[in-house]
């Protein structure tokens, strides 16, 4: 990182900070740590959906089934997979529905946990690291978005900064400081007042989208993750971003430290996702929250008969204190446009 600042001119932008730390070979995050991903705070960092309750991947399987009946297609692509623990479930519940389940991800520690879980089912699941140039089928990406990289912009009296990262004591142990840069970017809606406001933009998820609207030409797109709309994102009041670290299932805003231990993450802004999509030539089916979809996709009907400890997880995936609100889903799709069932109530596109 040291020498990455360094020849880069002694500051880098925050963006490219963070995917060093998170995914430097060797040395990030996702590239080094053995188990990020657990409901056991000592021996991971933090939690996911899919984790939390094997209901979430069993439900998302119902809305993935119609999606691949209504684009005729018969491939799943997940990118970043975790523990596989989606993919397994999907896996179980759709069978030979899927002919090809690949799994992208930027983590070789990961595949290696991904490996052992889809043991199973290696006669389906392949993984690559790059998207082909023309694709079909059904993608699937939970908690992805918020793992890519960010950029921070600080308003300081009136004037609008980049925020980056330079090398406070070079030649001994590293240190990192931020430092601001003046620049011409701005967040997408420019938050009222004159106070001083810290705030990120979402560069390598839109161009993310941009790439899958170029290459899936046939098929569906689900994207869960938390965040909200532009409106609700820079919202005056939120002047301090979203930027979050996660360690041993603990929360804390100082990416500065514990740098490669720890996971780095920012809310999604919903509406930069759709806006791009729709640009680039994909259409919205729709937007709304965890809890909307997984009930909208039949969660009610499945949990009926189960016991009274996965009845409890399952709250923990619908509640508005704890993920169901929170978290959103939207899907995306080519071709002429159908109305998921995920967003049958309570679809909110018209709030991006
Ligand atoms: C927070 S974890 C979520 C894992 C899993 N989906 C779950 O819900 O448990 C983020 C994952 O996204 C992967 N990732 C981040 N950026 C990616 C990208 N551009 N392409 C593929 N995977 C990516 C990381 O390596 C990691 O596996």
């Amino acid at each position: 990182m040291a020498r990455v600042i360094e020849n880069a001119g002694a500051w880098i932008p925050f963006d490219r900070f963070m995917a060093l730390a998170l995914y430097a070979p060797a040395l990030g995050y996702y590239t080094q740590s053995a188990n990020p991903i657990g409901k056991d705070a000592k021996s991971s960092d933090f939690v996911t959906a899919p984790e939390i309750s094997k209901f979430f991947s069993k439900t998302l399987a119902r809305s993935v089934l119609e999606a691949l009946d209504e684009t005729q297609t018969d491939e799943v692509w997940e990118f970043g997979a975790g523990n596989g623990t989606m993919a397994q479930e999907i896996l179980t519940c759709l069978g030979d529905r899927i002919k090809r389940y690949v799994i992208v991800d930027l983590s070789m520690s990961l595949k290696e946990r991904q490996q052992a879980s889809l043991a199973g089912f290696l006669g389906q699941v392949t993984w690559v690291h790059e998207l082909p140039a023309q694709f079909e089928g059904v993608v699937l990406g939970n908690e992805v978005l918020d793992a890519m990289p960010i950029k921070l912009l600080q308003r300081t009296q009136g004037e609008w900064f980049e925020r980056g990262i330079s090398s406070l004591s070079p030649d001994k142990e590293p240190h990192w400081q931020f430092v601001d840069r003046p620049t011409s970017m701005r967040p997408p809606l420019i938050p009222q007042g004159e106070h001083d406001y810290l705030t990120e933009i979402h560069p390598q998820a839109e161009a993310f989208i941009n790439t899958l609207a170029d290459r899936l030409k046939r098929g569906a797109v689900f994207l869960i993750d938390y965040g909200f709309p532009e409106h609700e994102y820079y919202h005056p009041e939120r002047c301090q971003g979203t930027l979050m670290c996660h360690r041993s299932h603990l929360a804390d805003t100082n990416p500065l430290v514990e740098v490669g231990l720890k996971d780095i993450t920012a809310h999604v802004n919903f509406s930069g996702i759709a806006l791009t999509a729709q640009s680039a030539g994909m259409h919205v089916l729709g937007y709304t929250s965890q809890a909307h979809f997984l009930i909208n996709s039949g969660l009610l009907d499945l949990v009926q008969d189960a016991s009274l400890q996965d009845k409890a997880m399952v709250q923990k995936l619908i509640t508005e204190h704890e993920m169901g609100e929170l978290f959103k889903v939207i899907a995306l799709g080519v071709g002429d446009p159908w109305e998921p069932m995920g967003f049958a109530h309570g679809d909110r596109s018209h709030t991006l």
